[in-house]
């Protein structure tokens, strides 16, 4: 064994989220696609809302586009309706994922199915390459008992994507990425190998952890390094609750308007004329 294999990669960066509203007026807290971080190859947002008033999400995300890439979305607590434009409706409760790829284009709405109690769930957008930007959409709804999970000594994992301790996640994906949700007692720590170049990062929405010498707190987003494959997280004194995802970088230029990413401007202006005259599904 080499010295370098020994390596293992740190948090290099430790971000705060920003609060931030969308939708209709959902409150909410936007930890990559602000200022700090505008962009992580292949993750272009990842928003958690977490609310137990109902004034700051009863009013939803009603009728919007997409095209050019995935969006997920993963409810810890509370239901979402979605309906869209290719016909697909249905309602994804606590503990399930819904993996939706925009691919061309899609016209969709996400509704809270309640008005009290919390609501709590993340979404993340997922690029796609120039290659499968304009795919035929597809949906991927996968309610709690889809989703496999290990529970092991102080350690719990559910796989929403990805592969990882030799079991796979849920979702198949374009792009190859990972989506766990990772739960530690204190002082346990997570593993797991990665190729040298994909980008990871693990958002602490829980207590605290550690990696190399930085530390991540409740809300904190810390990203790790690259150029070794090894990856350990360490919970803190409070154990750790956790999303963590990796993925290749595709290493194509971004170009974004509001919800659309394409890879040009001239994509752009085609993909808003598109929505415009009725050309999304
Ligand atoms: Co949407």
């Amino acid at each position: 064994m080499t010295a370098g294999a020994e390596q293992k990669r740190g948090f290099i960066r430790v971000v705060d989220g920003m609060p931030a509203s969308d939708g209709a007026g959902v409150s909410l807290l936007r930890v990559i696609g602000t200022q700090q971080l505008d962009f992580l190859d292949p993750f272009l947002m990842l928003d958690e809302f977490k609310n137990e008033d109902p004034g700051a999400y009863v009013a939803g995300f009603p009728d919007h586009p997409h095209r050019g890439f995935e969006t997920v979305s993963y409810m810890k607590a509370g239901k979402m309706k979605h309906h869209d434009s290719v016909g697909n409706e249905g309602v994804i409760e606590d503990g399930g994922v819904q993996w939706m790829t925009a691919g061309r284009g899609i016209i969709h709405s996400e509704m809270p199915q309640q008005t009290e109690g919390l609501l709590w769930g993340y979404q993340l957008w997922v690029n796609l390459p120039a290659k499968d930007k304009m795919v035929a959409p597809r949906y991927q709804d996968i309610q709690r008992d889809g989703i496999p999970e290990y529970q092991g000594d102080g350690i719990f994992v559910r796989l929403m994507a990805g592969e990882w301790n030799g079991i796979q996640g849920a979702s198949q994906t374009l792009w190859p990425v990972g989506y766990l949700d990772v739960r530690l007692d204190p002082g346990v720590t997570f593993e797991h190998e990665l190729s040298e170049s994909a980008n990871a990062m693990a958002f602490v929405y829980e207590g605290s952890a550690t990696s190399g010498d930085r530390q991540a707190n409740s809300h904190q987003l810390g990203v790790l390094s690259r150029g070794s494959t090894g990856v350990k997280i360490t919970a803190g004194d409070e154990g750790c609750g956790m999303l963590f995802m990796w993925g290749e970088p595709i290493g194509e230029p971004v170009a974004k308007m509001g919800p659309f990413v394409m890879n040009t401007r001239e994509e752009l202006f085609q993909a808003a004329d598109d929505f415009r005259n009725g050309r999304f599904a």
